[in-house]
C-alpha cells in the first residue's frame, strides 16, 4: 500500500478550485423546508423571542415570506396553526377556515414554485397541549386516528402537496393514507415523523406554536433519545403503512440514526433541524462565540452528509441566500 510521502491527501485540498471539485456533500437550496407560524389575522407579526427573525405571521406576512423563500429558492414551507380557539380533541386543527388552510392556499396562488408541507398534529389545537384526546391522563391513541385523517383532508383540500404527521399515534400512517384516499387525495404524498424523539429540544418551538403540555410530557408517545433500534422498527412501520417519505427529527445530535436509515430504506429522508439546534447557533453567534453563517452551513452540511435527503431548517432562506453568494 502507498504511504506518505508519495501519499499526500493535502494536494486535493490546495486551491479553492480543487477544494470545490472534490467535495463530497453539495446543499441544494431545493432540499430545504421552511417552518412557518401561521395566526388569525391580518397584519400580524409576533417576533418569536426564543427564535430570532422568526415571528408568528398572519396570512399576508406568512404570503410576503413565501415569495421571499420562493426567491431565495427554497424548496418549500411546512405549516404551523396558533388557532383563535382550543379545546379537549383539538377541532379547530380541521376547520377549513383555520390558519393554515388558508396560508396553504394563499402560497399556492403567490408561490407556487414551493412545495406546501401541512404538519399535522393537535397539540397546537387542544387545550391541553397533548397531541390527541385524552382518555385519564394519557392520549388516547386510536380516538385520534380518525381526527388526524380529517385534519389531513381538509389540508389536502386547500392544497397542501405533502401531509405529515408529527404526533407519533400508532397506526397514523394507515388511517391518514386511507382518510386521503377516501377524500380524493389519492395524489397527495405522506411524509411521516416516523422516528420523532421526545426531545428537550423542542423548548422553542413550544413557545412559538404555542403547544407546551399544560401537564406531563410526551413520552409515552415520543421516542426515548436512547434508542437505535427502535428507530428501524417505527421506520419499517410506516413505510409498510404507505409513507412515501420518512422524516428524523431533531437531526444535529441523531446523525446516527439518519445515517441507518438512509442506508435501510430507498424512500427520500427528511432531518428536522429543530428549533433549539436554531437557538442556540443563534445565541451563541449573539455573543459573539462563533461564525453564525459558517455554522449554519456546517450544521446543514452535517445533516445532509449523514444522508438526509431534505432538511426542515429554520435557516432555510439564510442558507439558500448563503449558498448563492458562494459560502460553504
Ligand atoms: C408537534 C411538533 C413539534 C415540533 C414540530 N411538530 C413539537 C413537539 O413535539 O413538541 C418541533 C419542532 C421544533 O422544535 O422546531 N406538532
Amino acid at each position: 500500500m502507498n504511504e506518505f510521502p508519495i501519499v499526500r491527501p493535502r494536494r486535493l485540498r490546495r486551491t479553492a478550485s480543487l477544494r470545490r471539485m472534490v467535495t463530497e456533500t453539495r446543499l441544494d437550496p431545493a432540499q430545504f423546508v421552511l417552518p412557518v407560524f401561521v395566526v388569525p389575522g391580518h397584519g400580524i407579526r409576533n417576533p418569536i423571542s426564543s427564535m430570532p427573525g422568526h415571528n408568528q405571521l398572519s396570512v399576508d406576512g406568512i404570503v410576503d415570506l413565501a415569495k421571499q423563500a420562493e426567491n431565495a429558492g427554497v424548496g418549500g414551507l411546512i405549516f404551523f396553526g396558533i388557532p383563535a380557539d382550543k379545546d379537549e380533541i383539538g377541532s379547530p386543527g380541521w376547520d377549513p377556515a383555520g390558519p393554515v388552510p388558508q396560508a396553504i392556499a394563499a402560497v399556492a396562488d403567490a408561490a407556487p414554485g414551493l412545495v406546501r408541507w401541512a404538519d399535522v398534529c393537535l397539540c397546537e389545537y387542544t387545550s391541553h397541549g397533548h397531541c390527541g384526546p385524552l382518555k385519564g391522563d394519557v392520549v388516547d391513541n386510536d380516538a385520534t386516528l380518525p381526527l388526524l385523517a380529517r385534519a389531513a383532508s381538509v389540508y389536502a383540500d386547500a392544497g397542501a402537496d405533502v401531509v405529515a404527521p408529527s404526533d407519533m399515534m400508532d397506526g397514523r400512517v394507515a388511517a391518514i393514507r386511507a382518510g386521503l384516499d377516501e377524500s380524493g387525495h389519492d395524489d397527495i404524498a405522506l411524509c411521516s415523523y416516523a422516528v420523532k424523539y421526545s426531545s428537550a429540544f423542542y423548548g422553542p418551538f413550544r413557545d412559538a406554536a404555542e403547544s407546551a403540555p399544560t401537564f406531563g410530557d410526551r413520552r409515552s408517545y415520543q421516542m426515548d433519545p436512547a434508542n437505535a433500534r427502535e428507530a428501524r422498527r417505527e421506520a419499517a412501520l410506516d413505510e409498510g403503512e404507505g409513507a412515501d417519505m420518512i422524516m428524523v427529527k431533531p437531526a444535529g445530535p441523531y446523525q446516527d440514526i439518519i445515517r441507518d436509515l438512509r442506508d435501510r430504506t430507498d424512500l427520500p429522508l427528511a432531518a428536522y433541524q429543530v428549533s433549539g439546534e436554531f437557538s442556540m447557533v443563534e445565541a451563541a453567534a449573539a455573543q459573539g462565540w462563533i461564525d453564525r453563517d459558517r455554522v449554519m452551513i456546517e450544521s446543514l452540511t452535517g445533516i445532509v452528509r449523514s444522508g438526509a435527503d431534505i432538511v426542515l431548517t429554520y435557516f432555510a432562506v439564510d442558507a439558500a441566500r448563503a449558498l448563492a453568494g458562494g459560502s460553504r
